[in-house]
């Protein structure tokens, strides 16, 4: 027999569970579909030597109201991350600078330039709808090129270009500044209020969760009881096109399961790994096909004491030249251990992801003790994140589209095909590539499966 529901949610990351918790709220019957034999997707806490690390998505920002009202109405504290002290710039020629606040360490004429490329991206990120990109202004021009050419275009510093592209390229897209457009940037400014926002490390990554970020889809999945089914990989959705209104059948491990609604709460990438009949309409297939992951290999580095704090630093540092572009203190609320994050991005990321797991720990610890000396080479524990090897991910942070997409295709991620609707973090406006963004995208998807037709 083929059981029935209002509405079946493939996919039980934030987006998916927000969707199935609002829908709840408002009385419809609900099940979620999970592949993994957990909730959380790209959230996750794990523990290695009586510490927990979280491998994914961990800092809220102030401008993330969608998360913060959400964090509230589940009751979960937040922390705010350690700061205290001088950051740490590593320049070119490999030095470690001190300085304090947020100007770095850098000749007058290149930081007048940072200064000033963040003046221009701010004003056109004020131009634009993070919901609808593809009517900036400027909108074609800046999204036909790349956001390396444009920076050329806009500055003869090097320095200046190669920091403000750091913002961007290695610390938020996780893609070479050539292989995205000047307008996909101007859309990651604009989704967290501005550029100045995003060069602020204070800002945003300000805050984490007590028990890890990962608990708010623990605490949605709690709600929801046995809504969530795990192990659930769903494999094929049909629909009839003659009767729209029929709702669609979703198949599961050999289980038919019919819905009036389905809401795939995926990455655009993973749609494809579902055989959807009749088949999506080609602009539909050819969006997804033009989005991809970015690719950052996050690392955690705990060692007996915060090292760094008892020489005044904070452990904030930048490098551009650096194979670890960023690091932060990343030292638990109440652990007496010290933990240091830092981040290997896009080609790097490829360089090392080919060497064997002991020569790219070598490499790393060399890259951190550029920052914070002999030290950082003697930890005691050492994780890696490795979502690139995740099937059901495949690449961190988040999706985002190649040069000249975003104003060919954007808008048909938002669009429902029949019976379905699709959504996640990475098609989100404001909170975009975030899990605020998840959090928004789950409310609306919710607002549309109820009849509001302005939820776009
Ligand atoms: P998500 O990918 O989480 O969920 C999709 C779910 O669908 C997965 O659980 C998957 O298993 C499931 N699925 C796929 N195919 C399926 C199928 N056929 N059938 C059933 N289920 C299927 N964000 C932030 O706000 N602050 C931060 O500090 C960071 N940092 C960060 C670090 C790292 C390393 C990563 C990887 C990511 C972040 N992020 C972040 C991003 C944040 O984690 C991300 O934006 C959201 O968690 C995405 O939530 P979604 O629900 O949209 O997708």
């Amino acid at each position: 027999m083929t059981s029935s529901y209002d509405t079946v949610v493939v996919g039980a990351g934030v987006t998916g569970l927000m969707t199935a918790y609002r829908l709840t709220q408002a009385g419809q019957r609900v099940l979620v579909l999970e592949a993994r034999d957990r909730v959380g997707g790209r959230l996750r806490t794990e523990s290695h030597h009586d510490s927990d690390f979280e491998i994914g998505g961990q800092w809220v920002s102030p401008d993330q109201t969608a998360l913060i009202g959400l964090l509230e109405e589940l009751g979960l504290e937040t922390y705010a991350r350690y700061r205290e002290g001088d950051s740490l710039y590593v320049d070119r020629a490999g030095a470690a600078l001190r300085f304090a606040g947020e100007d770095l360490p850098l000749e007058e004429r290149t930081a007048k330039e940072i200064d000033r490329l963040i003046g221009v991206l701010d004003e056109l990120a004020a131009d634009m709808d993070p919901d609808r990109p593809w009517n900036h202004p400027r909108a074609e021009e800046l999204d036909h090129v790349t956001f390396g050419q444009w920076l050329e275009q806009q500055c003869d510093d090097p320095e200046a270009r190669d920091n403000v592209a750091l913002y961007i390229g290695p610390a938020m897209l996780t893609k070479p500044v050539w292989s995205f457009s000047a307008l996909q940037a101007v859309l990651m400014a604009a989704s967290a209020g501005s550029f100045t926002h995003l060069v602020d490390a204070d800002f945003i990554l300000d805050r984490r969760v007590i028990g890890g970020l990962a608990s708010v889809p623990a605490a949605l999945a709690d709600r929801l009881g046995d809504r969530v089914r795990l192990g659930a990989d769903v494999e094929r959705i049909e629909w009839d096109p003659t009767a729209p209104d029929a709702g669609a059948d979703v198949q599961v491990g050999g289980e038919r399961i019919h819905a009036d609604r389905v809401v795939l709460a995926l990455p655009p990438t993973h749609v494809q790994r579902i055989r959807i009949a009749p088949e999506l309409p080609a602009e539909h297939r050819h969006a997804r096909e033009h989005q991809s992951f970015g690719l950052v290999i996050k690392v955690q580095v705990e060692y007996a004491t915060p090292f760094w704090r008892q020489h005044g630093l904070s452990g904030t540092g930048f490098g551009p030249y650096q194979l670890v572009h960023e690091v932060y203190d990343n030292t638990l609320h109440d652990a007496t251990k010290g933990t240091l994050v830092g981040f290997v991005s896009d080609v790097r990321a490829d360089e090392v992801g080919r060497l064997d797991a002991g020569e790219r720990q070598e490499r790393i610890l060399a890259s951190l003790a550029a920052y914070f000396g002999e030290e950082a080479l003697h930890p005691i524990t050492y994780v890696e994140s490795d979502w690139q090897h995740q099937e059901l991910t495949g690449g961190a942070y988040a999706t985002s589209f190649d040069v000249g997409g975003l104003t060919r295709y954007g808008a048909r991620l938002h669009e429902p095909v029949g019976p379905l609707e699709f959504g996640s973090s990475d098609i989100a406006g404001l909170g975009f590539q975030h899990v605020d963004g998840a959090v928004r995208m789950g409310e609306r998807l919710a607002a549309r499966v109820l009849g509001d037709p302005t939820a776009v």
